[in-house]
This record gives structure tokens, sequence and C-alpha cells, in this order.
């Protein structure tokens, strides 16, 4: 089995390096030899053993017919998909890590598989070397997913984690991830949530059949987290965590990306470093926990091999065959309920009577060391009625989430 990887990055190194060394045990479970004939780049690679298969022209691929497979692992939106629909079209199956193409082309791109009898795969798209997408698609197929909740970016639970634990300043530790190989080359779509919220649509794709929009999904990065509201969350016995969700109630479809305050029975609440983790709940299975590295160039070739062996043992198989073109109707976010943690600047003495009979049943909140504010913790309301609430108070310094 010949194969072509589009891009020698973090992920396309980790693949041909996984291929090479894990080639006997990948070489029996897969029943062939894989071997990587073509890396395109724009980059040579002058005295390393790459260059030998290094070509900066895709026709070379695309017209080669001995090539069964496409790794694309360049990561954007283009030109990654003209290459994987031009791949496609051309009968080879292609293997993708790329969350940004995967949330915005998903749906086209499995319609254009299955028309050519290959297929398209993505495990690595969601979750780094997690088996998430594996195990929606053929494990948990007797169930209704109900909802899904996870912490899907390495970066922020890796910044979250140092914050919450060591009282680490927010611009070091984003250093520190970037050193580390975790982080977007842009990191701003780690910290803003753009990277969860591509991965959460793709999860919600996938659990629903139907098409997400990701820019419809609210999403709020950790930008705004400071060591202050890590002292909030330990006066709480909390933490506090980058929360991608989505979620089936009443029929009616939810998705959000938001940093969370958990309590410490949380499954997620004890997901710490670069890991990542997902809750899924079923109608019959009820709660399971995926977990595992959820960035890293190892990790992530890790699941790209996967869906290369799977595509080997299963040629011409449709195996992500749910994920139809028809758009999914997110809820408005106003309409969900929970509770809030409401930083307010001012005495706590002088004002609680006016939040009681605002916000009705709250507890105060006074971390040790914090002077001039307080918090509230509300009861359980919509975010409608939470914002309606919040207008007439100019006090409120920062607000979030409680998930329970
Ligand atoms: N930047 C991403 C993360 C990489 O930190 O999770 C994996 O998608």
């Amino acid at each position: 089995m010949k194969i072509a990887v589009l891009g020698y990055g973090t992920v396309g190194s980790g693949v041909v390096e996984v291929l090479e060394r894990n080639q006997e045990i990948i070489s029996q479970r897969a029943g062939d030899v894989i071997e990587v004939k073509y890396v395109l780049d724009l980059r040579d690679f002058p005295g390393q053993k790459i260059q030998e298969k290094i070509v900066h022209d895709y026709d070379v691929i695309l017209n080669d017919e001995e090539i069964e497979i496409v790794v694309e692992v360049m990561g954007g939106v283009e030109p990654a998909n003209t290459f994987v629909k031009k791949a496609l079209l051309a009968g080879k199956s292609v293997v993708s890590s790329n969350k940004a193409l995967v949330a915005k082309c998903g749906a086209d791109l499995l319609k254009t598989a299955r028309s050519n009898h290959v297929n398209f795969l993505f495990e690595a798209s969601v979750g780094g070397g997690i088996p998430i997408l594996r195990a929606l698609e053929s494990s948990l197929t007797g169930d209704e997913i109900e909802a899904v909740t996870g912490i899907l970016n390495g970066t922020t639970n890796y910044m979250m984690t140092k914050m919450f634990y060591e009282g680490a300043d927010y611009e070091e530790v984003l250093k520190e991830a970037q050193a580390n190989g975790y982080a977007e080359a842009d990191p701003t779509a780690d910290v803003e949530g753009y990277d969860a919220c591509r991965k959460i649509a793709i999860l919600t794709s996938i659990i629903s059949g139907k098409m997400v929009d990701f820019e419809e999904i609210y999403t709020e990065g950790i930008s705004k987290i400071t060591v202050e509201d890590m002292k909030y969350a330990q006066a709480l016995g909390m933490t506090i965590k980058l929360l991608a969700e989505c979620k089936k109630e009443d029929g009616k479809w939810y998705a959000s990306v938001a940093p969370c305050l958990l309590g410490q029975e949380h499954p997620l609440s004890s997901v710490h470093d670069v890991f990542n983790a997902v809750c899924v709940r079923g109608n019959m299975l009820g709660d399971a926990m995926f977990y595992g590295s959820g960035a890293g160039k190892l990790p992530t070739a890790s699941a790209v091999v996967a869906d290369i062996v799977a595509e080997v043992k299963n040629p011409h198989t449709d195996i992500m065959n749910f994920w139809t073109e028809e758009k999914l109707q997110l809820e408005d976010r106003l309409t969900s309920s929970k509770r809030f943690l409401v930083r307010m600047t001012g005495v706590q003495a002088e004002m609680a009577e006016k939040i009681r009979e605002d916000f009705g049943e709250v507890t105060f909140i006074n971390p040790e060391g914090i002077q001039g504010e307080f918090g509230v913790l509300t009861s359980v309301m919509t975010e409608g009625e939470y914002e309606e609430k919040a207008k007439v108070y100019p006090q409120i310094c920062h607000m979030i989430r409680v998930e329970e």
C-alpha cells in the first residue's frame, strides 16, 4: 500500500515516524506493508532522509495510480480542501487531521468520498490520539447520544492547569504550550476557543447526523480567565475548564464552548495538563468517558495511522456513513439554564439585599486575599434571564458559568 503525505510539519513528520517505528506491528494489523511514497511540502529538507520523498507538485501524487491513500496534515481550509477533493474524485481515500477542513467541508467531502466509493477519515481532527470518532461511529451505534461534553483543547487545558495549581502567569504558560508543540500556528485559535469550537462542531455533526455550522456555536475562550478567577474556584471547591458541549434536550440541540466551573465530583475536573477527555451520554449506555493525549506530534499521528490502517483493512467500505449535508438547527444559548458565578466590585454588605431581590437565592463567596470585590453564586436560571438581571449591575466584572 503506497500512500502520500501532504505536509511535513509536526503531524506529517509524526505520521512518517509512527509508520517507521511501528512498521512491523502496523503491517501485521493492516495485512499490508504501508509505504510513504511521497511527501508534499513547499520546503526542502536537505541532508534529511525524507528529502528523497519530497515533491512540490501535487499533480505528481494525483496522477500516480499506485497511491491509494492521501494523508492530509497541512491544516487550514485551503488549499487542503481542493487537494482532498481532487484526491477523492481521483478514487483515492483520504485521511485528515485537519479540524478546520472537516468542520467546514466535512459533509461535502464525505458525500464526494461516498460517490467515488472511497473513504474520508478524520479521527485525529478531534481529541488528538483519543479514538472518539471511532467509538461514536462504530461502537456506540445502539444508543441515541444525548450529550457530549469535552475538554477538547490541550493548549488551554495545560494553561488552566498551571494557572489553577501554580498560579502561573497566562502569557508564560502560553509560551510553554507553544514550545511543546501543542498550540496552533496562531494560538488565538486555542485561547479564544475556535479550535474547540470546530471539534465540538464535528462531534455534534456526527451524533446528530446533520451538518453543524461552527459559526453558529456560541464560543468564548479563556483569554479573560485570571488567577483571581481561580481563587474563586478554589474557594468553591471547584476548578475552571474550557468545556465544549453539545446536548439534545426535548428534541432541541444546544452547542457551546466556554470556560466553566466544575465541582470535584465532575469526571472532567481531574483532566489536567495537555490531556483531553470526552464524556458521552447515551440513552442506553448512560455515561462513558474517553481520555487521552489530545495534542502533540505522536498522539495525533497515532490517530492518523489508525485511520490509514482502517482504510487498508476496509477498502471501499463506507466507514463514516452518517453525516449528511442537511443543516442542524441549534437553539439560542439564551434559552439554556445553569448557575452563574458573578464577580462584583464594591462592598457586599451594601449590595447584598438588592442582589437577593434581583437574583433570588444566592451564595456569596469571599476568597482569601481578594480585596474590593466579592462573588455571587446564583441559582439555576436561563442565560437570557441572567443577562436581563445583570444589565443593572455595572459592578459585574466577570461571569463564569457553572457546569453541573
Ligand atoms: N492546538 C490543539 C490543541 C492541537 O492544543 O489541542 C490539537 O488539535
